[in-house]
């Protein structure tokens, strides 16, 4: 991995990627971004979101997922979007949320020195003993509200490695 901690003088960029980013990534995308807006950072990171699979392209978040983040005080209003090669040269760190996302990002990175780029979610987990993300698309409410669990612990941890804290 390359070094993904931030330094003071620039901005670090984050893309968060899952499937059909309609779930996992639109999800990490928002908790990310209310953990920079709650420590006043959010002009040193910028932050987004892509799928790997295109179906769900222009479209928001899974009602499902909206509804069960809103709960939690995150409004989702990303507009999925595919991930694309050009996105290694856009962002500095890109966030997997399972193997396969890890593997085919992998594969489209532009450069080995790209795909060093890319990072896995479950990494930054601190105290839950899981090595992915897992897709909630085909569980139920159980399923959105283990994986926002899981996203909120993983995006404190993964801030907490950038600011170098
Ligand atoms: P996500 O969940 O990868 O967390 O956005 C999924 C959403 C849609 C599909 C799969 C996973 N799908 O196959 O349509």
């Amino acid at each position: 991995m390359s070094d993904n901690s931030l330094n003071s003088s620039n901005m670090h960029s984050i893309l968060f990627v899952c499937l059909g980013n309609i779930c996992r990534s639109p999800a990490a995308q928002g908790i990310f971004q209310a953990i920079v807006d709650r420590k006043g950072t959010s002009d040193m990171f910028r932050i987004d979101s892509a799928g790997l699979y295109s179906g769900h392209q222009g479209q928001l978040p899974d009602k499902r997922m909206r509804s069960a983040a809103q709960r939690r005080g995150y409004s989702l209003d990303h507009i999925a979007r595919p991930a694309g090669p050009a996105d290694f040269l856009d962002f500095d760190t890109v966030v997997a949320m399972d193997d396969n996302n890890y593997e085919d990002l992998m594969h489209m990175a532009p450069s080995v020195e790209d795909s060093r780029k890319v990072v896995r979610m479950a990494d930054y987990l601190t105290t839950h003993s899981i090595s992915y993300i897992p897709d909630p698309y085909y569980m139920g409410h159980d399923g959105f509200e283990l994986v926002l669990d899981l996203l909120e612990e993983a995006c404190a941890g993964l801030y907490e490695k950038l600011a170098g804290k």
